[in-house]
Order: structure tokens, then sequence, then C-alpha cells
């Protein structure tokens, strides 16, 4: 892998709009200069955009519109000419359905601000969970040099003494309060120290996993993911990113010199390492997906299987993100991987160096936060992709936030046909349930949610809580919060919606999770199961019209990255005929 920069100067693809003395160019400048903006801004230098998915109803993000000031400043000292462009932003805690229904709207919507308007390159300001996989879809697709700044994580919250993470707490005194652990009270009062700075999930959740995703690829400047938001680097790093991006357009790196096979496996083992979100799962496959890259659930287990988690962060450990940051960072989950012979050393990033000279010098600061090896949490991370005829696609399990008792397990099934289902009936001490039992929801996939909510890690049953259990084995079709844990198979596929085995699974029929041997298997005979599926109709009507109907029409399964059919591939960012 290796990258040659392209000659500078030549004309940008911006003074199609700007450039020369016609009447298109003074009718488009003309209007920028009512901004006061001055006439040498447009002599042919970098116009960068910085895509910006601030918005108050994304709390993880509402401080990006002061770090936008820094990227400005950083493309403004570099020659370029900033311009702030609001996106649409998908936040993970208000946006229903699911954020996930808005990931592919998103993306779409921001591929066509990208090439219908006259930016040369972009600085992707993202944070919350889908709004960086949904600007990294675009950028691949549009093909325009680009740079992700994530905005940072949380700092740490703290209850009573205890370390409290976002999402992971929030689950964990939940399911304290049905057992009778904690008051509403409490639990009231731990809410305000759950969410203590701006930024986002201080947890190993999925904004957290995505930001390492995004440095993994080689997407970010070295040691973007871990800064806390509120640190005064996080500030620099965006100002940094914003010099960065000017060279880059000069040169013409674009995601394609990026987004290699080998930089899509180093992210993989990447996750592994961290103990990241299943979720990096279906947006990494989307991602590939735009750029042309065959990856697919195979690639995931193949290259996370020998990975060791060594970052100790919640969900599956016990830190925070702010101590990643402190110990070092990524980076030094890199070096470890290079170390170990897992990384793809010469896979290039948005520095235009190879990703092993930016990491080789990476210093652990602290063992208890970055472990050696031999301490690691698991020495089987990475996602475990499971087939069988109960998945037959394939369906994934994250081992290091699962109990290693339950990893081989044969239980009784007890079905929920959808999350209503599910709600009215968990809490009746008269469900005929136990421990040892297997929790099926159905119909929570990208069609049937409709958007593959994240509600996966169903709670347990209060009569089983209260005996003090605190895991059981769940089986859904739908996605689980990078923040949760537990036994937990998700991505079921196909999903229940579309007719998959998941769809005909009966309360009783037996069920094996078995882990190790990668399989996940319902212990009915196959002329039963075909004869099951035979008698099958799809339980939700299709929507009429709108977004939810194109959504319908056209989202694939989460075996594949679930985005739309009609958006895989790279379009690139042809400037097109002017209106004027
Ligand atoms: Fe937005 Fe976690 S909910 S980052």
């Amino acid at each position: 892998m290796s990258f040659k920069p392209a000659k500078w100067p030549r004309r940008l693809r911006s003074q199609e709009w700007y450039g020369g003395t016609g009447r298109d160019a003074i009718y488009h400048r003309g209007w920028m200069k009512n901004q006061g903006y001055p006439h040498d801004l447009f002599d042919g230098r970098p116009i960068i955009g910085i895509l910006n998915t601030w918005s108050d109803l994304t709390p993880c993000n509402g401080h990006l519109r002061e770090l936008a000031e820094k990227v400005k400043a950083g493309i403004w000292e570099a020659g370029g000419f900033p311009v702030e462009v609001p996106v649409f932003s998908a936040s993970e805690n208000t946006f229903r359905p699911t954020a996930m229904m808005f990931r592919n709207l998103a993306a779409l919507a921001i591929e066509e601000q990208m090439r219908g308007q006259p930016i040369d390159g972009a600085v992707l300001l993202v944070g919350c969970d889908k709004t960086t996989p949904s600007l990294l879809m675009a950028a691949a697709s549009t093909d325009l040099p680009s740079i992700v700044v994530t905005g940072g994580p949380m700092l740490n919250g703290y209850f009573r003494g205890e370390r409290v993470g976002s999402g992971t707490h929030l689950w964990k005194f939940s399911e304290a309060v049905k057992a009778g652990e904690m008051t509403p009270d409490e639990f009231l009062e731990a809410e305000a120290s759950m969410s203590r700075s701006s930024g986002t999930c201080n947890t190993m959740g999925t904004a957290s996993s995505m930001a390492s995703m995004a440095e993994a690829l080689g997407m970010a400047l070295s040691g973007n993911a871990a800064i806390p938001a509120v640190d005064s680097r996080r500030r620099m790093m965006a100002q940094l990113s914003g010099r960065r991006i000017v060279q880059m357009v000069k040169d013409d790196l674009k995601p394609s010199d990026i987004l290699s096979k080998e930089a899509f496996e180093n992210a993989i083992r990447t996750n592994g390492a961290i103990g990241g979100s299943t979720n990096a799962v279906i947006h990494l496959l989307a991602i590939a997906g735009r750029v042309g890259i065959d990856l697919t659930l195979d690639d995931w287990d193949r290259c996370g299987r020998d990975v060791a988690t060594i970052v100790n962060l919640m969900p599956s450990g016990e830190y925070l993100m702010e101590e990643f940051f402190y110990a070092g960072g990524l980076p030094v989950v890199l070096k470890r991987l290079g170390d170990a012979g897992l990384l793809h050393k010469d896979a290039i990033t948005v520095s235009g160096e190879k990703i092993w000279d930016e990491v080789k010098e990476a210093v652990n600061h602290n063992e208890d936060v970055i472990l050696p090896v031999d301490k690691a949490l698991t020495q089987q991370g990475g996602i475990a992709v499971l087939k069988g005829n109960l998945a037959p696609n394939g369906a994934v399990i994250k081992p290091s936030a699962a109990s290693a008792h339950l990893l081989q397990h044969r239980g009784r099934a007890v079905v929920f046909e959808d999350i209503d289902d599910y709600k009215a009936r968990i809490g009746d001490d008269a469900l005929d349930v136990d421990e040892t039992c297997v929790l099926v929801l159905k119909n929570c996939g990208p069609k049937g949610y409709p958007g593959m909510a994240e509600v996966g890690n169903m709670g347990l049953p209060p009569k089983v809580l209260r005996t003090g259990v605190t895991d059981m084995v769940r089986i859904s079709d739908a996605r689980m919060s990078g923040t949760a844990y537990g036994t937990v198979v998700l991505h079921t596929s196909p999903e229940a919606a579309t007719g998959g085995p998941l769809a005909v699974v009966r309360d009783g029929d037996m069920i094996e999770l078995d882990v190790p041997g990668r399989r996940l298997h319902i212990d009915i005979s196959e002329a039963e199961l075909a004869e099951r599926l035979r008698q099958w109709s799809p339980p939700i009507e299709t929507p009429g019209s709108g977004y939810a109907w194109l959504h319908h029409a056209h989202v694939q399964g989460a075996d594949t990255g679930a985005d739309l059919d009609f958006l895989k591939g790279c379009r690139g960012a042809p400037v097109g005929r002017d209106s004027h």
C-alpha cells in the first residue's frame, strides 16, 4: 500500500462554481459575498465543508459548534476556505422508532450535500453513534477527501463514589430497581451523575467504538478517538485536522486510498482488542459496501477470533474513556496489535503516512486500563459469528460481554413475538421462565421494528432477578447498545419479519448456543422447520408511503450491513450541470 500525492496546484471542483468571470461564477460568488467573504477566497484554494452534526436534540454532539470554530481556524491557517454545513444528525437518544432507521437516510442526504455543493474536501464532525457511520458512508460514496473529527467522550461519571458509565449503569441500576436492591429515588439521584460534561457516552459503547473504528481505519488523525470532549487537546485535534484536510485535498488523498480491505481488517481486530460494540459490525459492513470492499461476517469472525480484549473499559471491564485517554488511547492498542502481528502496518491514514509509523512509539501509561495480554479480559475477544438452522445467514455475540458459563448452553425457549409482547409479559411472575431458559425476541430487525432497535439485551424477568441471577441467554434479530452486556445473541439473519427461522421458534423449543463451536441451533427436525416456515405469513404491514416505505422496500439484512440496496457503491462526486 502506498500513496502518491497528486500535483498541486490544479483546478479543483469548487472552481466549477466559483472560477472565472462568466455570469455563473459571478452569480455563485456574489451570493457568497453577502456573508462578507473577500474576492480572493475564490481564487482556487481548497474549499472545505465542515459537515456538522450539531443539534440541540443530539446532546452528545451539542458542543460541535464550538469545535467547528477550531476546525475552521486550522483550515484558514493552511490556506483553505472553511464553510460550515449543518447535516442530518441522527441522535441515538431521541429518534423514534430508532436512530438506526435513519442512518441510511442521513448517509443519503449527506452524500448529496457533498456532491451537489462546491466543496473539495470535508471534515466529518461527528460523535453520537449513528453520526459517525452515516458520514463515513457518505464520504465513501462521494470519495471526496475527508477526515473524521469526533466530539470526544464525556468525563467519568460518579455516583456515591462508584464510577458510573453511560448506558452501562442505566441498565445496571434499572435491573437493581427491579430486583429491589435500589430505590426509585436513588435511581433518580443517579441520573444527574451519568452525563457530567459535554461529549459522547464515556463507556466503550458504540460512539467510542466507532470513533476507534474511524481511527483504526485511518480516517482520523492518530489519537483522535479517546480525547475527552472538554479536554483542550480535543480542540487542538480539531484544529490540526482542519490543517490536515487542506493538504489532503491538495494531495488528492481520498477515502478510496485509505479504506482498503487491510484497513477494515485492522479495524475489526481493533474492535476485538477494545471490546468494542457489536454495532461496529453492521456499520463497517455498510461502509465497506460503499467503497466496493468485499467485507463479510466471516471476515469479522476470522479476524476477531484470536484477538485478546486488552482495554479494560465498561461494559466489558472496569474503567471509562477518560482513563483510556490518560493511558495512551488507541495508538497503544494499535501498537500492541502491530507487535502481535495483527496489524497491516502499511495501511495509509489521513496523514498520508503508514499507520505503523504513527503508533510504533506509543507508550502505555496504565497497565490496569490497557492490560498486558496475559491479563486480558478475554483471550477470545472480537465478535463471534454464529451460524446454524436458527441463523442461516449468521448472528453475532460479543463474548467479552457475556457470561462464561453460558457460552455453551441448551435451554427452553420463552418466546416474545415482538417488543410490545415482551414489555407486556416480562414483568408477570406467572410467566413460565427460569434462569435456564432462553429468551427469544422476534421482529426487531431492520424491517421488523422497523430500523433494528437496540432492544436485544432485553431485561431479565424480575422473578429471575430476585433470585440473584444477572444473566440469561437472549436471542433476537435486534441490535444491542454498545454500552450493554450479557449473553446476548444479536442480528439473527434472516430476520423474523422476512421469514427467517427465528420467526417460527415456539415456546418450549430447545435451543442450543455454542459460541466456541460458532453454532446457533433450534432442536427440531428439518421437516418440522420447513413446515413451520411454509405456514408462516408476514406479521407486519408494508408502510404505504414516505421514508418508512423506502426503508422497508430497500433495507438489506443485518448480515450485509443493513444499508439500502440502491446506495451500495461509490458514485463519486461529478460536478454535474449548472442550473443558471
Ligand atoms: Fe449519543 Fe451514546 S447516546 S453517544
